[in-house]
């Protein structure tokens, strides 16, 4: 087997989902496009002569066991396992997810070298993992696969959750060969996780920064995460009075497309005036949505993050309390509910002091970074040992088709990663 660099892996599914109203991929969890990146992570890791399974909650497992092992639960447990996810956000990049898969795939290609010509000596199993529903695109709720894993989401609810075609989760999950009855926290799978590591595309300008830039303005290839910054989502619904676009007259008007928008204005302001927040409002629903009718209700989902969980919460009671004078003012009502919420991570000390060891022996200056995007990894940090590795993103812009790596850092990615595993296996 030839060791396969990154980027032919992810040219071979450059096509995949490819979204040429908004530019760049859109990949919805058990959309086509996703299926057909989950058929081609199952063909390559068995190409290589890993095991693969997908488990009740939907995560594929790729496992490299032990020369001879017996393959069974003992032989798989407290297993270094490394991946990430296939799923994107509407017209997203390139490298956020497959990045992390395709890296899994190259590395374990390394390490089966090396175990091959002797010089790795493992003495654990290593899974290849492709977790379902990172971002929350479908289903709304990021991290589904790896919430359901934990048990940080009730089975209950994210069997209800439903995408904008009005499908249950349960229902999509049964379609794709899943059991609704069977999902939740897994003790068996999570007692296979002795560590997890998440590579993954630099989403901000981080590695870019002035701190770690050298006289070029080239930053370091590969950062070692840090903490995630606390985030979740809420839903700001706007009731009014759905009309006639020319016959109401303006003074006769419940129009909660009035209300939407000046709380969306509203959360920049709030958020402005409070240190390390971010809020944004990236996707609106007006319903019916036709130009000539005046909405009925109006949907807005928010994203707000902040370091300090109290902040957060603070902020999204402060943006409630001026969505809700907004919504009164025009004779509408307004109504929040809480779709996720993940605290502020802080990933393992233990694995993030050997993950720098081993990637500064590559790249000296790697620097340990924080940041504001969520991950499976993070997720994952509440119940097993979690770690990340980024790759350098020259455009510093994510959750967009200018998403960018570049080839040589996502081969030292690959490297960094292939060290850090073997110091690990
Ligand atoms: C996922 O990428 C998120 O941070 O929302
Ligand atoms: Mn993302
Ligand atoms: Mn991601």
């Amino acid at each position: 087997m030839n060791t396969q660099t990154v980027n032919t892996l992810l040219a071979a599914i450059a096509d995949v989902g490819q979204d040429a109203k908004r530019g760049g991929y859109s990949r919805p969890v058990y959309s086509n496009a996703e299926i057909t990146l989950r058929e081609w992570f199952i063909a390559e890791a068995s190409r290589r002569g890993l095991e693969v399974c997908t488990d009740a909650n939907g995560i594929i497992w790729a496992w490299w066991d032990m020369p001879g092992s017996a393959k069974d639960e003992a032989s798989r447990r407290g297993a270094l396992v490394t991946g990430s996810h296939l799923d994107s956000v509407p017209g997203g990049g390139a490298f956020d997810g497959p990045l992390g898969v395709a890296s899994a795939l190259a590395a374990y290609d390394l390490l089966a070298e090396r175990e091959a010509a002797g010089t790795l000596v493992r003495h654990r199993a290593l899974a290849l993992t492709v977790f379902p529903e990172e971002e929350g695109s479908r289903f709304g709720v990021a991290c589904l696969g790896s919430r359901l894993l934990t048990g940080a989401i009730d089975p209950a609810k994210a069997l209800n959750l439903r995408d904008a075609q009005g499908n249950t989760f349960a229902e999509v999950a049964r379609a794709n060969g899943l059991d609704p009855a069977r999902m939740g926290r897994d003790e068996v799978e999570l007692g296979r996780i002795g560590d997890f590591i998440e590579l993954h595309v630099e989403q901000g300008k981080g590695l870019n920064s002035e701190e770690y830039t050298d006289h070029a303005g080239r930053g370091p290839a590969i950062a070692v995460g840090d903490t995630i910054l606390g985030h979740g989502r809420w839903r700001l619904s706007f009731s009014g009075q759905g009309n006639h676009a020319g016959t109401t007259l303006m003074t006769d008007r419940s129009d909660p497309m009035i209300a939407a928008s000046q709380s969306i204005v509203a959360v920049r302001q709030i958020a402005a005036a409070q240190d390390n927040a971010r809020a944004t409002v990236g996707r609106v629903e007006p319903v019916p949505g036709g130009t000539n009718v005046i909405a009925s209700r109006v949907d807005l989902w928010l994203d707000v993050r902040h370091p300090d969980d109290a902040v957060t919460a603070m902020l999204v009671e402060k943006i409630h309390g001026q969505a809700q004078k907004f919504a009164a003012f025009e004779g509408c009502t307004v109504n929040l509910t809480e779709e996720s919420l993940s605290a502020t991570v802080h990933f393992d000390a233990a694995l993030t002091r050997s993950l720098s060891g081993s990637v500064r022996r590559l790249v000296p200056d790697a620097p340990l970074l924080p940041t504001g995007a969520g991950h499976d990894a993070g997720v994952l940090a509440a119940a097993v040992p979690s770690g990340m590795l980024y790759v350098r993103n020259p455009s510093g812009i994510s959750h967009s088709p200018e998403e960018y790596v570049e080839d040589d850092d996502a081969a030292a990615g690959v490297l960094a990663l292939a060290d850090a595993l073997e110091d690990l296996l």
